[in-house]
């Protein structure tokens, strides 16, 4: 399941984010690709243990933990860490599948990819090309948002960034493992979550049929969860 979550962070902290990282060092994105990937990649990245992105990325982890709509999609376990990129003119990401394992220096901690996400920090306007596109099960889906919201697909889809021809985008990336490894149980969790949330609307919390399906829900997620 791919998706769009709107306005996971504000214009305040878009602004932050931008501002610090305008005056962070930038170097070869290659330092987080397997051999394979540093063939296609073509971008600058702020070192994972740079003190800014630790910063910015406790802000991104702060928004994301009181998102409602990535908490019910992703069913998150663990969050890696955000990281920063950005691609100036010229600069592009061919078709590639990321890494299924990463590891977390800071938490000595392995984390199994199971789903990509960026959140875009640069507006469309300002800049020409830099298309994030995902193949998913429909096809080609061809992402380029607001800056302030992210999109999450499954970590597992070929993707690549399309070559920028004017101004620079900016990014933050990272992975989710999530409570339940298979994408089609998580999206139909999140599909059943979203009905219930709007029979409770219609319902109230009270309602024998909002109890019913509360509960079927809470006992597939007991049954599909990994922790
Ligand atoms: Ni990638």
């Amino acid at each position: 399941m791919l998706l769009h979550i709107p306005s996971v962070l504000n214009r305040e902290e878009v602004n932050h984010l931008r501002k610090t990282l305008a005056g962070t060092e930038w170097v070869d994105g290659n330092v987080t690709s397997g051999a394979q990937a540093a063939l296609a990649k073509k971008n600058l990245q702020v070192p994972e243990d740079a003190p800014e992105a630790k910063a910015l990325g406790e802000i991104i982890l702060r928004a994301l933990g009181s998102n409602a709509m990535f908490n019910a999609a992703a069913l998150p376990h663990r969050v890696f860490p955000p990281l920063f990129n950005r691609y100036n003119e010229g600069m592009g990401f061919d078709s590639h599948v990321d890494n299924a394992i990463r590891y977390i220096g800071s938490a000595r901690q392995r984390i199994r990819t199971d789903l990509s996400s960026t959140l875009f920090l640069t507006d469309p306007e300002d800049y020409d090309g830099g298309e994030l596109a995902i193949e998913d099960h429909y096809g080609e889906q061809r992402v380029k948002l607001p800056a302030g919201d992210m999109v999450l697909y499954p970590a597992d889809s070929l993707h690549r960034v399309e070559p920028i021809t004017r101004g620079s985008r900016w990014a933050s990336f990272f992975w989710t493992q999530s409570m339940v490894r298979d994408d089609s149980n998580r999206a139909l969790l999140y599909r059943f979550d979203q009905s219930i949330t709007l029979a409770r609307q219609e319902l109230g919390d009270k309602h024998p049929s909002v109890l019913g399906l509360t509960s079927t829900f809470h006992n597939l997620l007991r049954k599909w969860a990994d922790l």
